[in-house]
């Protein structure tokens, strides 16, 4: 078995995985929404904080599968630096207490394999990720063969979402929040213009987005925002799927996957089934409860890495705000 950590934003998680059947064995995530939601978004202090808590707790309650323990995996890529060294901290000791391997465990990698969690991988396929930290598009081979063809060049798409609902006085996480009020909006009211709609470039960007809802909702009242939240989730929508039509004229789909947090967005899925139709292209998405942060999509990774000898030494596991993807 394997033991997986994950606590590279505001979820401490860990999981157990029996390498042999890929099964998941345990699993528990303690959120901090609750504790970060009066901010308007992530503290990593606090976050920090409360990994430091939490994390010894679940750990407590896998004490029954120390013993068969083969090795044990953590992110130490992309997150909060002050974050991703709790889990990795708890990681080394596990390592050397139990005296087994240690994975490093790349966070994207996890979403990626989030579709993958007690099944086995499907691949070539190409993978949409959209979460808080990262808006891209990926195309993905195998476990070493990852290509990511776009980024965002500022904010993510959730990220979008989160300060939306921010300026609205609503909790954080905004995503869910905002895709709510959406629905009793009109979609066509407020004219936002697309990002990067005249540009060449595969890329996103929601910043100027971003500003053009700012600009709207300090000239609205409260009963205005069930339009502004619909426009803006039209327009943030729209933008992906404009840059994937794109994309798609000359790299036409067979396998196509959306992962992350924002993947739970439903009007995202619509709009993207809709333009995998002419393709004929499967549709894979991960089970909701895997969309956010968890530490399942980090064993499914940790199986692979085992498999293939991908440890790392004690020295050598070095923790990194930035993805190498
Ligand atoms: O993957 P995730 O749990 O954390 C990161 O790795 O960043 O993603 C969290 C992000 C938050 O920004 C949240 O607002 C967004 O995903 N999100 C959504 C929805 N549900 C979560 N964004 C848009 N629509 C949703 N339904
Ligand atoms: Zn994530």
């Amino acid at each position: 078995m394997i033991l997986s950590i994950e606590s590279s934003c505001d979820d401490s998680a860990i999981s157990i995985t029996e390498i042999k059947t890929k099964r998941l064995l345990f699993h528990k995530k303690i959120s901090q929404e609750i504790e970060h939601a009066v901010y308007g978004g992530v503290v990593p202090e606090l976050a920090a904080r409360l990994h430091a808590e939490t994390l010894p707790k679940i750990l407590a309650e896998c004490e029954p599968y120390f013993t068969q323990l083969k090795a044990v995996a953590v992110t130490n890529s992309p997150g909060l630096a002050v974050t991703l060294v709790e889990g990795v901290t708890m990681a080394k000791a596990i390592s050397v207490a139990l005296n087994i391997p240690i994975i490093g465990i790349n966070h994207l990698i996890g979403h990626i394999y989030s579709l993958f969690i007690e099944k086995e991988t499907i691949f070539p396929l190409t993978v949409l990720l959209v979460s808080g930290g990262h808006t891209q598009v990926m195309e993905v081979k195998s476990l070493t063969d990852i290509k990511t063809l776009a980024k965002s060049m500022d904010d993510s798409f959730g990220e979008s979402f989160d300060k939306v609902a921010k300026m609205m006085g609503l909790d954080y996480p905004g995503g869910p929040l905002i895709e709510k009020l959406a629905k009793n909006g009109d979609r066509k009211r407020y004219n936002f213009t697309v990002p990067l709609h005249q540009s060449p470039l595969f890329a996103f960007s929601y910043s100027g987005l971003k500003n053009a809802v700012r600009l709207a909702i300090e000239k609205a009242t409260p009963e205005d925002y069930p339009d502004i939240a619909a426009s803006f989730e039209h327009i943030a929508t729209m933008h992906i799927i404009q840059k994937l039509k794109k994309y798609f004229k000359t790299n036409p789909p067979s396998n196509f996957a959306i992962v992350g947090g924002a993947s739970a967005n439903l009007y995202l899925r619509d709009k993207i089934e809709d333009i995998l139709k002419p393709y004929n292209a499967k549709l894979f998405l991960s089970e909701l409860k895997y969309c956010s942060d968890n530490a399942a999509m980090i064993g499914r990774v940790a199986i692979e890495m085992n498999e293939k000898r991908m440890f790392t030494t004690l020295s050598g596991l070095d923790i990194s705000a930035k993805s190498t993807l």
